[in-house]
């Protein structure tokens, strides 16, 4: 295999994917399998650090990896796997904590926001640790690159300065990755507060197309869509984010550019925008929620293509610990 190597994982945290992961993260994903060679995997050993329950971990963990199979990750091309079935993840993680200094770890500013409403005290260690778990994912498939949003850009140099250090300390084991920050365009905003990003965690559901949500529902969403009192269908972001976001969604969707759509919207309204769009949405997200489905009613199917996926995965992991234990003295 000579095409450079990429690791990137997406946590199991809710029932469906939303366009902001699709068009910010896993579509890129989906394009990569013609040019790197990838490691694709549902991280749920960090989708446990601030409490969750085992049941709808275990649902959101298959049904994840079911959305990805139906957007195009091929398990023939790719290794597509859930992380808590590779252990040396959690393995790996530990030898990288012993070379992470404390302060170090305490820069993260992800651990800062995430900790910031609950308080430190009532954080737990694992949601601190996070960075050097996700360094361990990075560092046992000897990426090449992790194609992250901006908001990780922080924790790849951790990674980087991880694998360097163990490098120099203990002789050559790991490769350098470098980021590989996935282009601003992709992104997606929140349908009722369209100056802060579509996000799971932060949006009202009303502000959040979900990739299984019944089309009638995404479409009333967008109809619902907060817009200016303006008429013309301009690309504006600064003074209509509204509008905006919905032209930014047509154009990922169709791959009509976004000048294209503003002249086809030549005299036309929000209401025509926003009907349009929802057949779109629905267009797109039929096959998928089918394919989805398909791979939900085959629990054993899934279960067949995940312990390839794990086999691919070890087969990479379980050289690159030895190597890292040999190294350490054990
Ligand atoms: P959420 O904010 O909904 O909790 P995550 O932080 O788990 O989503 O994001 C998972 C992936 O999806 C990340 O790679 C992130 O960059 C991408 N992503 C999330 N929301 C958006 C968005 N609104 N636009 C573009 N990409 C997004
Ligand atoms: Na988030």
């Amino acid at each position: 295999e000579t095409r450079p190597r990429v690791l990137s994982g997406i946590q199991p945290t809710s029932d469906s994917f939303h366009l902001g992961n699709y068009l910010g993260a896993v579509r890129n994903w989906v394009a990569m399998q013609q040019t790197h060679d990838c490691y694709f995997c549902v991280v749920d050993l960090h989708a446990i650090t601030a409490g969750h329950d085992p049941e709808a971990l275990r649902r959101r963990t298959r049904v994840s990896a079911a959305q990805l199979l139906a957007v195009g990750i091929d398990p023939e091309e790719s290794a597509l796997f859930v992380q808590s079935h590779v252990p040396e993840h959690a393995q790996l993680a530990w030898v990288l904590s012993c070379i992470t200094g404390f302060g170090e770890a305490s820069r993260m500013t992800q651990f800062k926001d995430k900790s910031a409403k609950g308080g430190v005290d009532r954080s737990s260690v694992g949601l601190f640790t996070y960075p050097i778990l996700q360094a361990a994912d990075i560092l046992l498939y000897q990426a090449d690159a992790v194609p992250v949003g901006e908001d990780q850009r922080q924790h790849v140099e951790l990674s980087r300065d991880l694998a360097q250090r163990f490098n120099s300390t203990f002789g050559e084991t790991f490769t350098v990755p470098k980021a590989f920050i996935v282009r601003e365009s992709a992104k997606v905003y929140d349908l009722q507060n369209p100056t802060a990003k579509m996000s799971k965690s932060a949006s009202s559901p009303a502000g959040v197309i979900d990739l299984l949500d019944e089309p009638n529902r995404n479409a009333k969403k967008i109809r619902s869509a907060v817009t200016d009192t303006g008429r013309e269908i301009v690309f504006d972001p600064e003074n209509k984010p509204g509008v905006s976001n919905l032209l930014t969604i047509y154009s990922a969707l169709t791959g009509r550019t976004i000048d294209e759509l503003t002249t086809a919207y030549e005299g036309k309204g929000y209401g025509d925008l926003k009907k349009e769009l929802g057949a779109v949405v629905a267009d797109f997200l039929t096959p998928i929620q089918k394919a989805t489905q398909e791979y939900l009613d085959d629990p054993a199917e899934l279960d067949r293509v995940l312990a390839i996926g794990a086999e691919k995965a070890r087969r990479v992991a379980a050289p690159t610990l030895a190597a890292a234990y040999d190294k350490v003295g054990f």
